[in-house]
């Protein structure tokens, strides 16, 4: 042996001071530090009750971890990077604690089958944080949009005024896309969530080994079926990060339009100073950074879901060193979703809403064209006449300089006789919203019925 570690037996000389950096990993999958215990302590019972590891070297391990998991929340566990990975580390620290006992603790069981047992332990935890801060992002947006269930905006195609909708039916759109989102990290979770230790390297293990225990023990709620498959596919870390990934899509296009309506040409909100910043030179800036650093950040964790991706594509059955790659594109999607989420759910909470500058922008691009089309049709014109019919008078408002609403009765009529003074209802931002009034529609009393649901359904934090 030349080395202080646990597999140079067979090797003629050192490996190099270049090699042992580049092929250490402990400086990053330290993190899994308590779940590799926790699996290691599950590992050993299942051992001892298989009669494989005595009731003496049992209570050793279970001392020796307890000890090292204080060393290791307290910041004394010495991390050194000859020992390769936190796995190494751990069991080095432990042997040298309890010694023998702790050289039995790796029987049956190998670093591949560990290291993915230590990786969806993690995940798992990651993914239940943030099905919480999902929640409470959605319940920042309903108490937001609960006020503004009949506030009336412009609803945009094309960045174009399209129609009228209300704030709060607008707000409740991302509400949606998050309530997916949430399913989409539950559904991944199910994956994740199956044990792969007693895979061992890769072909299972001559000890007789009882996995459904040790699943039971760490809260798994199946075994990885095939140990070839169980120690070589990370496709659940892939899973994560693609949910992940939509996760920060949707934020990235709710910032966009934060920034939009924050910029003084449009006006329709205005975001808490703290989650702003000044400019070193203009003294009249206010700079919306969060938003803006969400949508950078929607880049950086859509490439991790391309680098877990294109890690797994050659690699054959079953493990390659390559896995050891995942970890840091998994662990920054996992910090920068989290942080994300959290700061998200706090903006939102600081955002005020400034209702006359979005009826007025409602005001400005003949926002209710589609509701006098709509409004011809049921006098008895088809939709194509009456869509003309609108297109012209749409263009004689455009020439006065003014709204549809604002023309007077005589001057529409020349556009169609079948226009009466009833009218006048359906050209108002209000009377155009009242008017969708079914399932999914922006009428206020939809937009009410819908806050209702999504809060019986989030319920309290
Ligand atoms: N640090 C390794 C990883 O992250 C642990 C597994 C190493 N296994 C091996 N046979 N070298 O994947």
């Amino acid at each position: 042996m030349h080395e202080n570690n646990t597999w140079s037996g067979r090797f003629n000389e050192p490996v190099s001071e270049l090699v042992k950096t580049y092929t250490a990993s402990v400086s990053f999958d330290q993190r899994m530090a308590e779940c590799d215990i926790q699996g290691s302590l599950a590992h050993a019972q299942m051992l001892n009750r298989a009669k494989v590891l005595s009731d003496e070297d049992l209570a050793a391990i279970q001392q020796g971890m307890a000890e090292l998991l204080n060393d290791i929340r307290s910041g004394q566990f010495e991390w050194r990077v000859d020992l390769e990975d936190v796995h190494m580390n751990i069991e080095k620290r432990l042997t040298d604690k309890i010694g023998d006992a702790g050289k039995r603790l790796h029987t049956g069981r190998s670093r591949n089958d560990q290291v993915a047992t230590d990786i969806r332990l993690y995940l798992r935890g990651a993914i239940d944080t943030t099905c919480q801060l999902l929640r409470d992002l959605q319940r920042a947006l309903l108490e937001l949009a609960a006020p503004h269930a009949a506030t009336v905006m412009p609803g945009f195609t094309h960045l174009q005024v399209a129609q009228p909708v209300t704030f709060g039916h607008h707000l409740l759109a991302y509400v949606e896309m998050l309530a997916r989102d949430e399913e989409r990290m539950l559904d991944c979770r199910k994956r994740v969530n199956r044990l792969p230790l007693g895979a061992a390297a890769l072909a299972g293990t001559t000890f007789p080994i009882d996995r459904q225990y040790t699943a039971q023990l760490l809260g798994f709620d199946d075994v990885c079926q095939n140990s070839l498959d169980a120690v070589s596919d990370r496709d659940f870390a892939i899973e994560f990060t693609a949910a992940a990934s939509l996760v920060m899509v949707h934020l990235s296009r709710l910032s966009e339009e934060l920034i939009l309506w924050m910029s003084p040409r449009v006006g329709f909100i205005d975001i808490a100073d703290r989650f702003c910043t000044g400019s070193s030179i203009m003294p009249q800036k206010k700079n919306p950074d969060v938003p803006e650093l969400v949508r950078g950040k929607s880049g950086r964790v859509t490439g991790h879901l391309l680098a877990l991706l294109m890690l797994m594509k050659s690699q054959p059955l079953a493990y390659n060193k390559d896995n050891q790659e995942d970890k840091e594109p998994l662990f920054d999607t996992i910090d920068t979703l989290i942080d994300t989420l959290r700061i998200y759910a706090d903006m939102m909470r600081g955002i005020t809403v400034k209702a006359d500058a979005m009826r007025s922008a409602v005001l400005q691009g003949f926002a209710t064209a589609t509701d006098l089309a709509d409004y011809l049709v049921k006098k008895g014109l088809p939709f194509r006449d009456s869509h003309e019919v609108v297109a012209r008078a749409v263009r004689h408002a455009e020439q006065a300089g003014c709204d549809l609403a604002d023309l007077p009765l005589e001057v529409l009529q020349q556009f169609s006789s079948q226009i009466e003074q009833d009218v006048y209802h359906v050209l108002t931002p209000e009377g155009s919203l009242a008017q969708r009034d079914h399932l999914g529609g922006t009428a206020p009393a939809q937009v009410q019925a819908q806050i209702a649901r999504h809060q019986a359904r989030l319920g309290e934090a």
